[in-house]
């Protein structure tokens, strides 16, 4: 994990190797391994680079020492992020020198921000690939073979990738994620994101409807909308321009595939997200009653230097709004502690406004310089790393307090899961998620995974339900 404190749900997996299999078991020719870091949109980025590899005859494996072709995807959000991905180059030198025809690939955003630097700073690396040059894999791979290096991070203003069906990794069977969106024009002060993953661009609506359609017919009962920000999501026809798809449009008609399909929908930035898109979440039993609204700060000062472009009132009128039209949503954010010039009356602010938000989930992070933002050209990251943790550390507190009681409110109600497999710790008990996305678990009796079952919560830890089914839903 990265500075990440808390027991999350998928994105715990953010900067945690991630070594996938193919759902499918065709043999191939070549192997290539691939370890995923950074967001959910990079996860998915990788099941596209397998779709791409597969035309050109390669299988994933979780096989090191049988892959002739190891790919990074990387990220670059917090120096630690780089700094594993940097650890994990050093372990690969051993295995390149058992076998020097392997070809090492840094692929996404840490290959983006260094560039052809990244080639001299790490030796064993043959290719470099940003994240909207995976077409072009196959030629790049073609290049290393032959003994050069192959670079290619031009970034562009039209790949969505639109047309290239993901092959999932390591898939359940039951839960994917759809990519909505790619890049960021948001130039929030702190963040890389724009930089590395370039213009904002999203991707036509019918490949998506195609795509989650195809994904239900397969058998897969939810999908997550994902996009840096996607309340921002605009599609105009390229055939009749008076047809536009907006966010809310768009989760309508995902939501419409089936009543059986969950929408969920990743992330939302709290100066983007519109009354249409809470009407429309009220409106189908389908769309998950949960919103990940990160605020970063709680002070206004604070808010404006990061250019969140809100203030702290601003902020709760939206939390607000969304409790008044959706009184059951369950809500998630991001906090980053120790931010440029941030006083203890700044942190105070955070820390009252965590409490309003009552978050059941909250990713919190101490501020890390990235090179080359309007925060590091501009301001002096001139809070004392000692200084930055505690506040993390008292941000922290409060959420697991906060945390623990939205579990605790659930034991003796009933919610309707989605089961997603077996129990890790039990063969006997299945797990699944409730709308609002906290994991339960439940004995077995005769339920598989992807139906919808009744679950009366008895228990409850820190992260977990624990409870009986009622029966099928
Ligand atoms: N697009 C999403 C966030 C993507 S990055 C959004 O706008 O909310 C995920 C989170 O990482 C951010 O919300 C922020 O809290 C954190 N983050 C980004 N840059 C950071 C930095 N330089 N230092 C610490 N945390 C950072
Ligand atoms: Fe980064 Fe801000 Fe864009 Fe999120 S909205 S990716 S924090 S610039
Ligand atoms: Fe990291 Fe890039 Fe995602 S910097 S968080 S992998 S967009």
């Amino acid at each position: 994990m990265l500075e990440q404190v808390t027991k999350v749900h998928d994105e715990s997996r953010q900067g945690e190797a991630y070594a996938p299999v193919a759902e499918e078991t065709q043999t191939y020719t070549k192997k290539f391994y691939i370890e995923s870091y950074g967001c959910q949109m990079n996860f998915n980025d990788s099941e596209i680079v397998a779709s791409i590899l597969k035309e050109e005859g390669f299988g994933p494996t979780r096989n090191l020492e049988e892959a002739s072709l190891v790919l990074l995807n990387t990220c670059s959000i917090r120096e630690k992020a780089e700094t594993t991905v940097r650890k994990r180059l050093t372990e690969f030198r051993k295995i390149k020198q058992r076998n020097p025809e392997l070809l090492v690939g840094v692929l996404g955003c840490m290959a983006e921000r260094l560039k052809a630097k990244l080639l001299e700073e790490e030796k064993l690396v043959d290719m470099v690939v940003g994240p909207d040059a995976y077409r072009t894999l196959p030629a790049l791979i073609e290049e290393a073979e032959t003994g050069q290096k192959a670079v290619n991070v031009q970034l562009s203003r039209e790949e969505t990738y639109g047309d290239i069906a993901p092959v999932r990794l390591d898939s359940n069977g039951v839960t994917a994620f759809v990519s909505i969106m790619r890049g960021c024009n948001n130039m929030c002060s702190f963040c890389v994101v724009p930089f590395t993953r370039g213009r904002e661009r999203s991707r036509d609506v019918v490949s998506i409807l195609n795509e989650a359609t195809d994904m239900f017919n397969r058998g897969y009962r939810e999908v997550t909308l994902l996009g840096q920000n996607v309340d921002s999501y605009y599609w105009v026809n390229p055939e009749d321009a008076s047809v536009i798809t907006t966010f809310a449009n768009l989760l309508e008609q995902v939501a419409l595939i089936s009543p059986l399909l969950r929408v969920r929908f990743s992330t939302s930035h709290p100066k983007d997200i519109t009354d249409d898109v809470l009407f429309t979440m009220a409106k189908y039993e389908n769309i998950c009653k949960y919103i990940h609204l990160p605020m970063q700060s709680g002070s206004t000062r604070i808010l404006q230097l990061m250019n969140r472009t809100y203030t702290r009132e601003w902020y709760m009128k939206k939390v607000d709004r969304i409790r008044e039209i959706l009184p059951d949503c369950a809500l998630s954010t991001d906090v980053i502690t120790g931010f440029c010039t941030e006083t203890e009356e700044d942190h105070q602010d955070t820390m009252s406004l965590m409490a309003y938000g009552r978050y059941d989930l909250a990713y919190m992070f101490f501020y890390s310089e990235r090179p080359g933002t309007l925060a590091a050209r501009r301001y002096q990251d001139d809070v004392p790393e000692e200084v930055k943790k505690r506040r993390l550390a008292e941000v922290v507190e409060l959420h697991r307090g906060q945390s623990l009681s939205s579990m605790q409110q659930d034991v003796g109600k009933t919610f309707k899961v989605l089961i997603e497999g077996t129990s890790k710790r039990s063969e006997d008990h299945l797990f699944g998620r409730t709308d609002h996305n906290k994991v339960v678990i439940f004995p077995k009796e005769d339920f598989r995974k992807g139906e919808y079952v009744w679950v009366k919560v008895e228990d409850c830890t820190a992260g977990t339900l624990l409870g009986t089914s009622t029966g099928r839903a």
